[in-house]
């Protein structure tokens, strides 16, 4: 008898010291000043709230990454989504993390349009005591105790990749004529891979960027951009374009202007995403180089959340594993496997 109540002594008290220590890790503060905050409430209905802020449904990644956030906090798993799709604006992103607040959410996943401009509306949002988790692009607060954490891809990475590809491909070329179709102006996306083809141009002399617009990660625009491209320049060698869907639009201006592209002449072309339809384009032959950017966010949010809801403070900056694809050597059996 008097071991058994020796034993449930222990277990008792272990059991409390082990809340006490998730307490502690919840309320400490970490270097960045950020908590992990209160254990959200559970809502009348049981389940969590959750309000996202997308950017916009511009390109196919970001529909893959809409679908991914919807599945992953469905209902069916214990959540109710809050999805506001922001039309690639961000004044409509203020908005919809205004009305989160007002819905007392208990977390707000926010896709950022572009870096800057979030200090406000973010305080807004930690002052209602509401953790914010950042998701795909960066944001840049004065505060860093404005949002919990960010998972993403490493786009300066991803622009390094590319132009590792290009320098042993033109190895020995003495004068590379690049045309560079940019994303979002001010989104990470853009000036990751801005920046890591600018570093191959400093390094590279012959290297010659004639021309650089922003086609906003849309095909449309992608096409747009193009054909103004063509109408000025006909010695293009190189296309460096920060999304399949801006490559696809761009194609199609080359088509309608007999203009050859591809891995077996032409304009080479250098996309970034590597969805389904960017990999086919590349198992084509058409796009010659494609840097993979993964959309698929929603379990990672996931998992953070339950960090969260346990005490503990998450990573603060989460990169994704990513690879790339290269015409001559991509396979069926990669595609295939592909979800998105
Ligand atoms: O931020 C990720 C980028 O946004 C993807 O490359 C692009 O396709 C999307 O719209």
């Amino acid at each position: 008898m008097k071991k058994y109540l020796m034993t449930l002594f222990c277990i008792v008290f272990s059991s409390l010291v082990l809340v006490s220590c998730n307490e502690n890790d919840g309320g400490k503060k970490d270097a960045a000043g950020r908590t992990a905050g209160e254990a959200a409430s559970p809502k009348p209905d049981g389940r969590i709230v959750v309000g996202f802020s997308q950017v916009g449904a511009e390109s196919d990644w970001r529909r893959a990454n809409t679908i991914s956030m919807r599945d992953t906090f469905a209902e069916a798993n214990g959540y109710r989504l809050l999805m506001r799709d922001a039309q690639q604006k961000q004044t409509n992103q203020f908005a919809a993390i205004r009305e989160f607040v007002q819905k007392k959410v208990d977390y707000i996943v926010l896709a950022p349009v572009t870096e800057t401009g979030w200090d406000d509306v973010l305080k807004e949002a930690k002052d209602a005591g509401i953790p914010v988790i950042i998701i795909d692009r960066m944001v840049k607060t004065a505060d860093p105790s404005l949002y919990v954490c960010w998972v993403g891809s490493d786009f300066r990475k991803e622009g390094g990749t590319a132009v590792t590809w290009m320098e042993k491909k033109f190895k020995g070329k003495e004068k590379l004529i690049i045309a560079h179709i940019q994303g979002n102006i001010g989104s990470s996306a853009q000036i990751g891979r801005t920046e890591g083809l600018q570093a191959g141009v400093d390094r590279n002399l012959g290297w010659k960027v004639v021309v650089r617009d922003t086609g906003n990660f849309t095909q449309v625009q992608g096409k747009e951009v193009m054909e103004r491209i063509l109408s000025e320049y006909n010695n293009i060698d190189v296309l460096y374009c920060e999304n399949d869907n801006m490559a696809f639009g761009a194609m199609k201006a080359m088509d309608e202007a007999n203009v050859p592209y591809g891995s077996r002449g032409g304009v080479t072309i250098i996309s970034f995403d590597a969805t389904r339809g960017g990999l086919e384009a590349t198992l084509a032959g058409k796009i010659s180089y494609n840097v993979e950017c993964n959309p698929l966010h929603g379990p990672r949010v996931e998992k953070i959340i339950q960090q969260l809801k346990e005490g503990r403070l998450p990573n603060r900056i989460a990169y994704v594993d990513e690879m790339a694809f290269d015409a001559t050597t991509i396979t069926r059996e990669e595609i295939d496997a592909r979800s998105y």
